[in-house]
């Protein structure tokens, strides 16, 4: 009878305890790092553990993410910045329970949101329901200025480099733009298509030093991808390789980091979506 009780009020939201919410930010700098796997396997991963994961996709102009799950998106953000359509009647539904928000393929005008964009993308993630435990936004290559401001805002930036030194050069330069601009002072970081553990440490650990020195921001691993054929087939098959091939040493290493995300204490310990792109639009304080 009291399980009864329990169930019913969880069902109904009451007394159950939500996890705060999480926003992660994935970002690199170079293009073709992995940013767009990354972002869509981690939400595969945290939807497997039970969370309710939305995933914005924040490559306004490029947009990869419905592409990567088989997705052809009737609606698009565009729909809701130019054609008044609501939110609710653009998210998509993917797998292991993702809800996924698509952006515009070939649309300049988006590559830079001003601010009533800003205002209007506020308006409608506030009136979405239910609210997401984790909230993964996948932005652009570079440093323009939607990367900066999604960037900015998420209270976890996770910077996705690999072992070349052209993507730890322009990580680090993303990272000194939103250390010195945007106040910054934490930085996850995950080293893709690494060649192996040793490979991967290596280069976390140059960039590290780097930042942390000229920088002076704290910089945490948050683990490695290997480089791993299965990435690619599931790209050709449309599809994130945690769903693909589950069992693939990439989507082991995709489970792994989501677990070692996802035990950290989120860095905004209280508010919801609404918290969130309050500080897109500067009216919180970080
Ligand atoms: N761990 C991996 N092993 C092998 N190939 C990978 C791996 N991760 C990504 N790739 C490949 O790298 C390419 C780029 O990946 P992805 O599109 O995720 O990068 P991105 O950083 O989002 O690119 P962009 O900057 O254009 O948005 C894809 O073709 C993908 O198949
Ligand atoms: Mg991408």
């Amino acid at each position: 009878m009291q399980q009864i009780a329990v169930e019913a009020s969880e069902a109904a939201g009451i007394g159950a305890r939500r996890p705060p919410l999480r926003v992660v930010a994935v970002a690199s700098g170079k293009g073709g790092v992995g940013k767009t796997n990354v972002s869509a396997n981690l939400a595969v991963a945290f939807g497997r553990q039970g969370r309710r994961v939305w995933l914005l996709d924040a490559d306004l102009g490029l947009a990869n993410v419905d592409v990567l799950f088989g997705l052809s998106p009737r609606l698009n953000l565009l729909d809701v910045l130019r054609a008044d359509r609501a939110l609710a009647d653009v998210v998509v539904d993917g797998p292991a329970g993702i809800r996924i928000i698509p952006a515009a393929r070939g649309v300049e005008e988006l590559t830079a949101l001003d601010a009533a964009d800003r205002v209007r993308l506020l308006a409608e993630i506030d009136g979405l329901e239910p609210e997401p435990d984790v909230l993964i936004v996948d932005t652009a290559a570079g440093i323009s200025s939607n990367v900066l401001f999604f960037t900015a805002a998420a209270a976890d930036a996770l910077i996705v480099v690999t072992p070349e030194p052209t993507a730890l050069t322009d990580a680090y330069a993303l990272m000194k733009v939103l250390a010195a601009r945007h106040g910054r002072r934490e930085f996850l970081v995950a080293v893709n298509m690494a060649a192996g553990f040793a490979d991967a440490e290596a280069a976390f650990a140059r960039l590290a030093r780097v930042a942390e020195r000229f920088l002076r921001v704290r910089v945490e691993y948050q683990g490695w991808v290997p480089y791993d054929d299965a990435v690619p087939r599931a790209v050709r098959a449309r599809r994130p390789v945690a769903i693909a091939s589950p069992h693939s040493p990439a989507s082991v290493a995709f489970t792994q980091i989501a677990q070692r995300l996802g035990s950290r204490p989120p860095a905004t310990p209280t508010g919801g979506v609404q918290f969130f792109f309050r500080q897109l639009l500067g009216e919180a304080p970080r």
